[in-house]
């Protein structure tokens, strides 16, 4: 399959003590998403290429003699170099002076961890940081948005939607090198049918059972090691292979993933279940939009009419915007168009012209659309899609589509 895991921590880990890179490598051994890379030297004897290496580097470890002045020397120098949010780690003796600790934050580390350790307290006082070099990766404080996707009934398009809207706003400035410019994640919330795997060849993953099966809060170190990476750049969270209870999962639980998977991405595109559980509420709440995809016919706008009421009844100024699925725009809406915009208190403004070909063409790949089918005027609907969906979001850090 074509997946490569979402982007891991890096570090360096620079001794020329077995000892210590023993410990270190202990330390981190059971962690999935870590990449431990090692100079063999002590820190005082750096070259220029090795101190470009750690500029690269979310996490440098160190080990230092405190009272050691090439050491300092060095460590400014590593200072004067690094990388906009890495994390410079030095492991000192545990009775280290007061005074020698000033020095090398002074020198621009982060923090001093005790050396030698015992069991595994060099991975506890580690665990923070790597928390912290995950955060800091995704942008620190920012916030993305969320736009949850909902279907006025089975089959209309709603995962279509979903994954291709995700796909297009993940904006490739470059479409040769093909380094998407956003970070966008696609979460496959539609916990017993869900289909975003199978379109977009993602095996089924289990981050999902695992929060089914305990009380576990998903924070964003769990959202960094439970996605998957497209080879397209896309952050994918797929459902579990298992049957399972859509209560298994609870409220608080998917509060908490929408709150970690909005710090961890600029774009958050959640595809829904059709049915209404509990925990559709802290989705509701936390979206900047929803989409509901429909077509004209009577029964789905009946049916969207009645989740936008569902809703609204909570989240009185939530944007709701209907995608009418099928039908390309018309030239004039028809007297059947206009009772369906009066019904729902809307001008329809998002129209996909039914593409039986492109739609089947991406299934069958499991690509997105923009790849197959990218000329197709189904591609360029959802393109406009995407457009019209990012200018509503407040622009934060993201490329503008
Ligand atoms: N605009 C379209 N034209 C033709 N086929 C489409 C279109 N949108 C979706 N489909 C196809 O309809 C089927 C159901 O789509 P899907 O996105 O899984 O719907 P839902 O998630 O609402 O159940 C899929 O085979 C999909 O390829
Ligand atoms: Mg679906």
């Amino acid at each position: 399959m074509g997946v490569s895991m979402a982007k891991s921590t890096s570090i360096l880990l620079i001794s020329d003590d077995s000892g210590v890179s023993n410990a270190v490598t202990v330390a981190l051994s059971d962690r999935p998403r870590v990449k431990l890379s090692a100079e063999n030297r002590s820190v005082s004897s750096l070259n220029g290429a090795a101190v470009q290496m750690a500029a690269e580097n979310d996490i440098v470890v160190f080990a230092t003699d405190p009272g050691n002045k090439d050491d300092l020397t060095a460590i400014r120098a590593l200072n004067a170099e690094r990388g906009e949010h890495s994390i410079f780690l030095a492991l000192a003796d545990r009775d280290i002076p007061l005074a020698r600790a000033r020095a090398l934050s002074d020198a621009g580390v982060d923090d001093v961890l005790p050396f030698p350790v015992t069991g595994d307290e060099l991975g506890r006082q580690m665990e923070k940081w790597l928390q912290k070099a995950v955060g800091s990766r995704s942008g620190g404080g920012k916030e993305g948005a969320v736009i949850a996707v909902a279907q006025a009934r089975g089959g209309i398009g709603a995962t279509t939607v979903a994954v291709n809207l995700a796909d297009q706003l993940l904006v490739r400035k470059n479409r040769f090198r093909k380094q998407p410019s956003n970070s966008v994640a696609i979460v496959d919330l539609d916990l017993q049918f869900g289909a975003v795997g199978d379109f977009l060849d993602i095996d089924p993953q289990e981050g999902l059972t695992q929060l089914a099966t305990g009380d576990l809060l998903p924070d964003e170190m769990w959202v960094e090691q439970s996605l998957a990476e497209t080879q397209g750049g896309l952050s994918v969270l797929s459902a579990p292979a298992d049957f399972m209870p859509l209560e298994a999962i609870n409220a608080k639980q998917i509060d908490t993933l929408v709150d970690a998977l909005r710090k961890a991405h600029d774009y958050v595109v959640i595809d829904l279940p059709r049915a209404l559980v509990d925990w559709i509420e802290p989705v509701v709440s936390n979206a900047d939009e929803i989409l509901v995809v429909s077509d004209t016919s009577v029964p789905s706008v009946r049916a969207t009419r009645r989740l936008m009421d569902f809703y609204l009844a909570d989240n009185p100024g939530l944007n709701i915007e209907v995608v009418i699925n099928h039908e390309k725009r018309p030239m004039m809406l028809s007297a059947h168009h206009k009772e369906a915009a009066r019904v729902l208190e809307t001008k329809f403004e998002h129209w996909l012209p039914h593409d039986p070909k492109s739609a089947r063409a991406a299934v069958d790949f499991g690509k997105p659309l923009s790849e197959v089918a990218p000329r197709s005027d189904l591609t360029k609907g959802l393109g406009n899609l995407a457009r019209a969906t990012a200018k509503r979001m407040p622009m934060g850090d993201r490329v503008s589509v």
